[in-house]
């Protein structure tokens, strides 16, 4: 790496939302906290800050804040310095930035969305920065689907030339990736103490004021992993490799269990299933692309397909969940079908064939 000095960069990363469409799962813990191939999902983003050299990075917290300390403490375990900057009532992603700014001590300054799985590489980001001498750059990637995210086109010298922020007719599939580097003097612009969206309100102002702002554009892996979804999908591609991440091993597999987890003989677990300690999955179950909470259990004959079961959540015998999200603690009886983006309430019970989507029960 030249050029830059990753130490002279402070990160920020965004956790303080609601995560509202990964409930009822976010209900006892923050999107960003969510185990994801075995660990908090921010455990694979931090990581991938500190493998590029970064040291200080300040988490803009708000919703369950006190989950994030708990977890990652002052971030040495990581080789990285964490602080915690709370917002009592929640400002907005640009808010939310403007309010660490007091204790940035950097001039360059990476702000990251926290629930993005990316394989970019940050050091060329910062690289692309100072090249341009941008005083913004954002990371951005293509989606098939750019409609639920910021479509944000450029020029051909890489200029931003607007953004548009979740439209149903975007004008290019060039999205926002959620990876910023401002350069810190245009974190000063942000006005202060009421909410702010930096997507609505401070791109479009900067872009009308004539900032220069750029657009580092890559193809590397990319996920939001804001709904379920999109949460399955990244799970099961941490857990085979195909997502790349500096906090698990490189050799990974189909399927992965934890300790204190117990499969019984004859259960299928493929697609990069993974299954939670003390987990409990039974014979002839088949888990395809599962992503099981620690302490959940799931019965003999069972068939579970791009679904999450949470924290000691029971799955009866000879149920089918598929692309369905099981709360916490909820008991979903024999044979009941739940498809199709279904979502169970934490401590929900479902008698026995309670929910059918056949009628030869
Ligand atoms: N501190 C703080 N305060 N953080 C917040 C707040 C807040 O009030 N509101 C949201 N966040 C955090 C969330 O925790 C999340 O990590 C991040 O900001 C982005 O919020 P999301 O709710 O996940 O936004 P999105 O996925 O709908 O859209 C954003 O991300 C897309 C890429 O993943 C936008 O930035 C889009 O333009 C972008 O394409
Ligand atoms: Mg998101």
């Amino acid at each position: 790496m030249s050029g830059f000095d990753p130490k002279k960069v402070d990160a920020v990363v965004l956790v303080g939302g609601k995560g509202t469409r990964l409930r009822p799962l976010t209900l006892s813990m923050p999107k960003p906290m969510l185990p994801t191939a075995g660990l908090p999902f921010l455990t694979h983003l931090l990581s991938r800050i500190a493998a590029t050299g970064i040291e200080r990075v300040l988490l803009g917290t708000s919703y369950k804040a006190e989950v994030f300390e708990e977890e990652f403490g002052d971030g040495s375990k990581l080789g990285l310095q964490i602080e915690y900057v709370f917002e009592s009532d929640p400002l907005g992603t640009g808010g939310g930035i403007a309010n660490v700014a007091p204790r940035l001590r950097h001039d360059t300054v990476v702000v990251f969305n926290g629930d993005v799985l990316s394989g970019a590489d940050l050091g060329s980001l910062l690289e692309f920065h100072h090249g341009h001498s941008a005083d913004l750059t954002l990371h951005l990637v293509r989606v098939a689907d750019p409609r639920a995210f910021g479509s944000v086109p450029t020029d051909e010298n890489g200029r931003v030339t607007a953004f548009l922020e979740k439209t149903q007719d975007p004008p290019t599939d060039q999205i926002n990736a959620g990876c910023y580097v401002f350069d810190r003097k245009i974190i000063d612009r942000i006005p202060r103490g009421r909410p702010v969206s930096v997507e609505r309100e401070v791109f479009p102002a900067l872009l009308s004021d004539g900032v220069k702002v750029c657009g580092y554009v890559d193809a590397t892996y990319w996920r939001d992993m804001g709904t379920p979804e999109d949460f399955v999908r990244g799970s099961s591609d941490l857990v085979r490799g195909i997502a790349p991440s500096p906090a698990l091993p490189g050799d990974r597999g189909e399927a992965l269990v934890h300790d204190g987890a117990s499969v019984a003989p004859g259960a299928v677990l493929i697609g990069g299933t993974v299954v939670g300690r003390g987990a409990e999955i039974g014979p002839g179950s088949r888990l395809d692309g599962a992503v099981i909470f620690d302490g959940a259990r799931v019965d003999a004959g069972s068939v579970i397909e791009r679904s999450i079961i949470g924290f000691g959540a029971h799955v009866g015998p000879r149920a089918l969940i598929r692309d369905g999200v099981i709360g916490d603690g909820a008991n979903i009886g024999a044979r009941c079908e739940l498809l199709r983006g279904a979502r169970v309430w934490p401590g929900v019970e479902l008698p026995d064939c309670g929910i059918r989507y056949s009628s030869d029960v």
